[in-house]
Formats: C-alpha cells, sequence, structure tokens
C-alpha cells in the first residue's frame, strides 16, 4: 500500500499523541498479539497478563487442593466481593453492587422488583425503540408474567410515553449500534420527576467514564463485564440496587443463593438483607474469579484519564477516516460531539465484507447487520497508533470494490 503524505502525517500525529499518553503503561498489563489491531473490546476485552495465573492458583490450589474447603474460604462471598471492586467505577458506595448471573438475567431480576415496588396505577414499562435486543425480550417477558404493558420510544421522544401510568423505564446508557452516550443525569431526572424508576444498561459505559448513580439517585444498574472490564468471555454481570431500596427488592429469581441463610436449606424462601438478595444460585466460580483479577488493573487507575483518552483516540480515529477516505464513502454514525462512547460506527453497503477483510489483515473490529462496522477503543490497551493504522487499512479495503 503507498502511504500518502496525509497518512504519514497522520501516523507521526499518532507516534506523538502515544508518547504523551499517560495510560500507555497499562497496555503492558495485557496479553495483546503485537500484530494484532484490536479494536473490539467492546465486545470482548482483551485478557489481562494476570488472569492465568490467578486461573492456574484457582485451578490447582483452590479447586484441586483445597478442594470442596474453598467454599468457606472465599468462593461463597466473592459475588459480593467483586462487586465491591465494580462499585467504584460505577460511582456506588459499598454494599450496593453484586456480581451474578448474565445482564438479561439481572434486568429480569430489576424489571420485575420494579414492577412490585411501583405504587398502584404505574402499570407501564418503558424501553428504548433502539436497545440492544435482550433488554426489549426481557421487558416483554416482563411485562408479559407481571401483567403490565410494554411502551417503546426512542431516548429524544421518552416524553412521549412518560407519565403517571410509567413504572420504570429502561436504557441503554450507550446505543450499542451508534456509539452515542446518553445523558444519565438528565434523563434520570425526567423520569423521575415523572415518578417512575430509572435502570440503566451500563454494558458500554463501565470502564468508559466516571459514572454516578448514587450521586444520580438511579435506582438499579446492570452490566456485562466482559467488555471494557476484561472479565472474559461470559463473565458474570453486575447489578445495582441502592441501599435505600434494597428492603423492598423483591425480585422473582428466588434461589437459594439470596436466601438469608442458605445453608439451613429452610424450605421456605427468606430474602437476605442487602444485595445478597440479588443472588440467584451457585456463584460461576471460575468466570467470577478470572474477572476478579482482571479488575485488579483498574486499581489506581483515574477513570477521567480514561475518559479523556477515549475521546482522544475516537476523534483521532474519525479524523483519520474523514481524511483518508474519500468523501461520501462511509458515513459516521457515531456523534462528533462528547455525547459518544467509546466506539466509532461507521455505516457501509459492504460492511459485512468490509470487516472480514479488515480481520484477515489483522486488524479487528466487527460488523452489526445490516451495514454496521464498529470500532472500539479501550483506552487500556489501545493507542492512537493503532486507530491510525485501522483507518488506513480500511481505506486500502474499500478503495478496491
Ligand atoms: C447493551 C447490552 N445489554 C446486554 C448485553 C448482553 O447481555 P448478556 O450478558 O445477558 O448476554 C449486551 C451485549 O453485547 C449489550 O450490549
Amino acid at each position: 500500500m503507498a502511504i500518502a503524505p496525509s497518512a504519514n502525517d497522520l501516523i507521526t500525529r499518532a507516534a506523538k499523541l502515544d508518547a504523551e499518553d499517560p495510560l500507555a503503561h497499562l497496555r503492558a498489563e495485557f496479553d495483546l498479539d503485537p500484530d494484532v489491531v484490536y479494536l473490539d473490546g467492546n465486545s470482548l476485552g482483551a485478557p489481562p497478563r494476570r488472569v492465568a495465573a490467578r486461573m492456574d492458583d484457582v485451578v490447582r490450589r483452590q479447586w484441586g487442593g483445597r478442594l470442596i474447603r474453598s467454599w468457606s474460604e472465599g468462593w461463597w462471598t466473592a459475588p459480593e466481593r467483586v462487586g465491591e471492586k465494580i462499585a467504584p467505577l460505577v460511582g456506588a458506595a459499598p454494599g450496593q453492587v453484586v456480581v451474578a448471573d448474565s445482564t438479561s438475567a439481572n434486568i429480569f431480576k430489576a424489571l420485575v422488583a420494579a414492577v412490585r415496588l411501583a405504587p398502584e396505577g404505574r402499570r407501564e414499562i418503558v424501553v428504548d425503540a433502539a436497545t440492544f435486543p435482550t433488554d426489549g425480550y426481557i421487558a416483554h417477558s416482563v411485562a408479559e408474567i407481571t401483567g403490565v404493558r410494554l411502551r417503546t420510544a426512542t431516548v429524544d421522544r421518552l416524553e412521549a410515553v412518560l407519565g403517571e401510568r410509567t413504572a420504570v423505564v429502561l436504557l441503554n446508557h450507550v446505543d450499542y449500534r451508534t456509539g452515542r452516550l446518553h445523558d444519565m443525569a438528565a434523563i434520570t431526572a425526567r423520569v423521575h420527576a415523572a415518578g417512575a424508576r430509572m435502570a440503566w444498561d451500563l454494558c458500554h459505559s463501565v470502564g468508559v467514564l466516571p459514572i454516578g448513580l448514587d450521586a444520580l439517585g438511579v435506582d438499579f444498574a446492570v452490566g456485562c463485564t466482559y467488555k471494557f472490564l476484561n472479565g472474559g468471555p461470559g463473565a458474570p454481570a453486575f447489578l445495582y440496587v441502592p441501599s435505600a431500596l434494597q428492603d423492598g427488592f423483591d425480585q422473582p429469581l428466588s434461589g437459594w443463593g439470596g436466601h438469608r441463610d442458605p445453608f439451613a436449606m429452610d424450605p421456605e424462601y427468606q430474602p437476605a438483607s442487602g444485595i445478597t438478595r440479588a443472588r440467584c444460585g451457585t456463584p460461576d466460580i471460575l468466570s467470577l474469579l478470572a474477572l476478579e483479577a482482571a479488575l485488579e488493573v483498574w486499581d489506581g487507575v483515574d477513570l477521567a484519564q480514561v475518559r479523556a483518552k477515549g475521546l482522544s483516540l475516537t476523534g483521532f480515529f474519525t479524523e483519520c477516516v474523514d481524511t483518508v477516505l474519500p468523501p461520501g464513502t462511509a458515513e459516521v454514525l457515531t456523534p462528533r460531539g462528547t455525547d459518544r462512547g467509546h466506539q466509532v460506527s461507521l455505516r457501509h453497503p459492504r460492511a459485512r465484507e468490509a470487516m472480514a477483510e479488515l480481520i484477515d489483515r489483522q486488524v479487528i473490529g466487527d460488523f452489526r447487520a445490516p451495514d454496521v462496522l464498529r470500532f472500539g477503543f479501550a483506552p487500556l490497551y489501545v493507542g492512537h497508533t493503532d486507530a491510525a493504522h485501522a483507518a488506513l487499512a480500511l481505506a486500502d479495503v474499500l478503495a478496491k470494490e
């Protein structure tokens, strides 16, 4: 590929930005093939190096050596302990975050609990019309099971459906397709002003920017840990329930893990106090402890710096795309203002083929039907040089079509 002068400029600028990056040292924490440009950390985060060593200890010593004794030596209480490591990333005081089950299951728990908590007359759930599908599917199921009505609306037209019948609103903080970041403070305040409860899906924003769940009085939040938190494929999700709502949190998956005294083998379900009542069954220890190790990488990391770098990476990548792609080649779907997460989405009619070819060239992003190329920028291990190389490879791929 012949490199145009503007491309050389971009690579020089990228190298300068990387040299000034206060988070650059964190890349050494990750096991990444130096020949790969990995821009899919918004789907599956890269493995922190320490995870493999921790898993070796978990499997050989804790499981193999300590056997069943490990349940009382830290395994049973891992959901709350790992929750405490996520709490500072979402602005939650201790005792309000638990790691258990999938995001989908936690949405189910939170929505049913929200409907049960709602005052009489509030018989509607509102869900984002552009939501990640699982949220919509679960909301639909909850509406059916609890006998309430499901309403959908785009975030910009919430007012059209929000009212005295709304029990709870469920929204994605960052739109998974476009990368648009919604204004959590303003929307939460609007929903509360309508007398309803607010549930946020933080899958694409946790680990991206400072989030203030307690400060904003958010009622429920869920999120996955295998994207920007690098917990590993299928790592369990988290659920946030603020202390003030925990006594009334009547969640429907009343498994023994959420019982007040699980080992009493009580025939009657009696919920535990605190966030523990949000648990259901036996925790998936291998995944949970891999996540625990992965979260240690965040110790001492300043989320404001993570956010600044993410904006810089996504802004720089967009600028590279503008520079190296002929005008009109691909539409940038991601907002150019600061109302974006850490991904850039481009629309192109041959997006599927283009992404397949990029992946063949070791530039890994992903494709979302029908025509969206997504490039995720995880600030802990992605640099501006990766962004420049990805944009140049994309220009090359699209030039051939
Ligand atoms: C916004 C959002 N919610 C939920 C999920 C997935 O939920 P689960 O962990 O249950 O598969 C994703 C996965 O990409 C997502 O982007």
